[in-house]
């Protein structure tokens, strides 16, 4: 039987796909809509003190991925309503927005939220300084678990990641969306988003690639579980994020862009991808990626051949190489090894998987 449950910060969780802070965790309605998938772990919106909203436009889908300038947020108090009365068996983390607040009053809220109900706590800001000094402050009053959640391209991740574990953080998830940025209306060179300045932060499959580096390097620096989160669209994309070294994938651009049955999608072609390469369970590819990395021999002098009997003869390769290494003979595609460089675009395009390097 395969197994896709993970045991994460104390919970079993069904499956390691997580909902994460968005407008699809933002209010007790959203969050018992978001029950009824599978979703192994839900964190709540961003909680702000005060209830906020955004300038209008706030979302805006970007090619496949998306922009938002969404600040907005239910507040503080309407948190414990929700709390006081929401029974879902999913587990729940209750994401706080650390950004607005000082570090002090942070952990004061936290031990608000667990008071009435809460049992996990994340911590979210764009200054991992400030993350390091609320979990330090929180780490004697909160008996719950408390993840941080941090912001793109840290300037000292080895350090920074080492003080969060000192101070006694059980989690970390990567990454806040990557911002800010950018997206203009052609048709009247507005921008898209209705913020003071025009920008927001950009999320969805474009950032996938930079959050893969950021959760491999993550889980080489430290031994707490990761989440990873940003630029997942598909089972194929959780896989690349668990290979990377995630324990949680998290996902909101997706949900929002396709709806919540996302998640069932992305569940079912786990179990059947893992049934496929006869894996047990998701700790047979976790981190597999490093193991990869450290066998490889690196080479500068391996060139691409084509495998006959699998190429489709259409004709891809000989399309996009540059150097003029690819020609086609008699209906079949051969390399001139003296003409290929070795760049690797051949292999990427080919779909029936007929290039390798020798
Ligand atoms: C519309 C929207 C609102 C978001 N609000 C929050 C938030 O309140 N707090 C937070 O920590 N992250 C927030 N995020 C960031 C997401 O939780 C996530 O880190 C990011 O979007 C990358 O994941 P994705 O590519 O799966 O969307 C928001 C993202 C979107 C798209």
């Amino acid at each position: 039987m395969t197994d896709i449950s993970v045991d994460f910060l104390g919970f079993s969780l069904k499956n390691p796909l997580m909902l994460t802070e968005g407008p699809l965790s933002g209010s007790y309605e959203q969050i018992k809509r978001a029950s009824g998938f599978n979703i192994g772990l839900i964190f709540t919106k961003g909680i702000r003190l005060k209830a906020a909203a955004s300038p209008v436009p706030y979302m805006s889908k970007y090619k496949s991925s998306l922009l938002n300038a969404d600040w907005s947020d239910i507040g503080f108090d309407s948190w414990l309503e929700v709390l006081n009365k929401l029974d879902i068996d999913i587990p729940l983390v209750t994401s706080i927005a650390k950004n607005y607040v000082s570090s002090d009053l942070a952990v004061e809220m936290s031990q608000g939220l667990v008071k009435a109900g809460s049992r996990a706590i994340s911590f979210v800001d764009y200054d991992a300084r400030q993350l390091i000094e609320t979990v330090i402050k929180a780490r004697p009053l909160l008996k719950v678990p408390i993840m941080v959640k941090l912001p793109p391209f840290l300037p000292e991740p080895e350090e920074t990641l080492k003080k969060l574990v000192k101070a006694g953080v059980d989690a970390i998830a990567a990454m806040d969306s990557i911002g800010p940025a950018l997206g203009i209306d052609i048709e009247t060179g507005s921008p898209l988003m209705g913020s003071h300045d025009g920008s927001g932060y950009l999320s969805g499959s474009y950032i996938l690639p930079v959050t893969l580096k950021y959760i491999y390097d993550i889980s080489g620096f430290v031994d707490v579980p990761v989440v990873g989160v940003g630029g997942v669209s598909n089972y194929e994309s959780a896989v690349e994020m668990i290979m990377a070294g995630a324990t949680g994938v998290g996902m909101v651009t997706a949900p929002l862009l396709k709806g919540l049955g996302i998640f069932d999608q992305v569940a079912g072609g786990l179990e059947d991808f893992l049934k496929k390469k006869d894996w047990e369970g998701l700790a047979d590819i976790r981190g597999l990626t490093r193991r990869k990395i450290e066998e490889r021999q690196i080479s500068t002098d391996l060139r691409a051949v084509i495998d006959q009997k699998s190429c489709t003869g259409c004709g891809l390769c000989e399309k996009i190489c540059y150097s003029g290494a690819v020609y086609s003979r008699d209906g079949s595609y051969q390399v001139n090894r003296e003409k290929c460089i070795g760049c690797g675009l051949c292999r990427s395009v080919c779909a029936a998987g007929a290039v390798a390097f020798t």
